[in-house]
């Protein structure tokens, strides 16, 4: 390991929006929040705010208009494509980069825009968030690869699925990097052995993108990647755009799935003419403003360097490794090495002894201000085979696990933190104050819920409905 590869980079976090923030906590006093809940959503990069602020002045619906704004915004619109594309090393020949609100999206069209025939299969893993499993069931015959204990990948059983379904496998469809263990398949290599038997391959790189850089490929390369998808909110750009960026020759061929105006090159009351991709592929009227945030964003990820970035979390994780598992009762699933901190994402599951994970959710909220996720995070088949507990339909789902996730924002003071929170939470002080609210489903303390008005609202009272 060098010097480098281990830095924390203490600055990080004063990029991002909301920094100054305070929030109330159930003691009565308040604190900076601490986000370890990157996996989810980002905060906006403060840069981002600062051009689509620029941006906003200007704004104005995309192509066709004659205005001198509707120009801008179709020069803008056009640069953070290209931005994008270069973002994920497309080539213009090759490939084409559809803009979309996120990664789902970008999952569905891609199933609906491949034209699956009856017997085609697509192969996917046990590690998939749901958004690359359900749109496949809805296309194909679709077969899972296998993960081990810790939630690794299972390559060889991948390449045993691939020849047993060579010349009806038309796609391998494998997450990037994993939102519940972190786990980083070696996308190039599944790559590599899915061309060998003709069929292509889709990575949902939705919890790649924001902490590694990545090449699409050269399609002569027989490593290359056949599709991208990803979100602009796990980017610290949450204006509702992501891309799909991939091979031109798919979306070029074919009727789109989603029809209507900047489809289409001509219409008559008869016949409809296409457009060019990815015209074709982008109906209605786009997120122009979501565009240039996630451009901007790319732009300011690629200035800081993916090096540094990688770097700050693989220490932060490796830390954060540490401290878990000092703490008894404290279960950790996946890989549990600070070793291996670099060869997988800031995303670690736990269980703490017998506590529900939703009640260690609360307690970390409403007392410490620290943010997680708690449940089964969109993947329920791989918790289920993290914690060996296999659900049945109709039955109560597993509680699940809790989710510690790292970014940009994450400092050292926040993984001290959050270790102290839990070394006292596991030291039993609260149980008893808190209570299960069935409606919500979630805990809240017995005589205290947060009141997330006094930080922001629309002005509107909260009603139940709209009358
Ligand atoms: C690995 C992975 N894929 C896909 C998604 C879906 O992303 P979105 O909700 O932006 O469509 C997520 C979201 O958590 C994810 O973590």
């Amino acid at each position: 390991m060098t010097q480098f590869a281990t830095a924390t980079f203490p600055h990080f976090h004063e990029m991002l929006s909301g920094q100054d923030l305070r929030i109330p906590l159930r003691d009565g006093t308040t604190r900076r929040p601490i986000n370890l809940d990157h996996a989810a959503s980002t905060p906006p990069l403060r840069a981002v705010r600062v051009t689509v602020e620029r941006f906003l002045d200007w704004y104005s619906s995309v192509h066709r208009g004659t205005g001198f704004t509707s120009q801008l915004a179709t020069q803008a619109y056009e640069e953070a494509r290209t931005v994008v594309g270069r973002f994920v090393g497309a080539r213009d020949r090759q490939h084409t980069v559809i803009f979309g609100p996120n990664t789902t999206w970008a999952l569905n069209k891609l199933a609906r825009r491949m034209a699956f025939a009856p017997g085609d299969v697509v192969i996917s893993t046990t590690l998939e968030h749901h958004a690359n499993d359900l749109p496949w069931r809805q296309v194909a015959n679709l077969v899972y690869a296998r993960c081990d204990n810790q939630g690794r990948l299972d390559v060889a059983h991948v390449a045993e699925l691939l020849q047993r379904y060579a010349g009806r496998a038309r796609l391998l469809a494998v997450t990037g990097g994993s939102n519940v263990t972190g786990h980083l398949p070696d996308v190039h290599y599944l790559a590599a052995l899915a061309h060998d038997v003709g069929a292509q391959i889709v990575v949902d790189a939705a919890q790649l993108v924001p902490h590694r850089a990545i090449d699409i490929g050269d399609l002569r390369d027989p490593a290359h990647l056949d599709y991208i998808a990803f979100s602009g909110h796990k980017l610290y750009a949450p204006y509702g755009s992501g891309a799909l960026v991939g091979r031109r020759d798919t979306f070029a061929a074919g009727a789109p799935d989603v029809v209507g105006g900047g489809t289409v090159r001509l219409v008559t009351p008869d016949h409809v003419e296409w457009a060019e991709a990815p015209a074709r592929d982008e109906a209605g009227t786009p997120n122009v403003v979501g565009a240039v945030a996630l451009a901007a964003a790319v732009l300011e990820l690629e200035r800081i360097g993916f090096a540094a970035i990688a770097a700050h979390e693989a220490a932060l994780t490796a830390r954060l490794l540490e401290r878990l598992q000092c703490i008894s009762g404290v279960q950790v699933y996946g890989d549990k090495s600070p070793a291996s901190a670099q060869q997988r994402l800031g995303v670690i599951p736990f269980a703490v002894a017998d506590l529900d994970p939703r009640l260690v959710g609360a307690i970390l909220s409403c007392d410490y201000g620290i943010a997680v996720r708690c449940g089964a995070f969109c993947a329920h088949p791989y918790v289920q085979r993290l914690i060996g507990q296999e659900a049945v339909c109709g039955s109560e789902q597993p509680s699940g696990l809790i989710r510690a996730s790292l970014g940009l924002a994450t400092t050292t003071a926040d993984i001290e933190d959050f270790a102290a929170a839990l070394t006292a939470i596991v030291g039993g002080s609260h149980r008893g104050d808190y209570l299960f609210d069935g409606a919500a489903g979630a805990y809240y303390p017995h005589d205290w819920r947060p009141d997330v008005t006094t930080a922001f609202s629309l002005g509107v009272a909260a009603a139940s409905s709209y009358a």
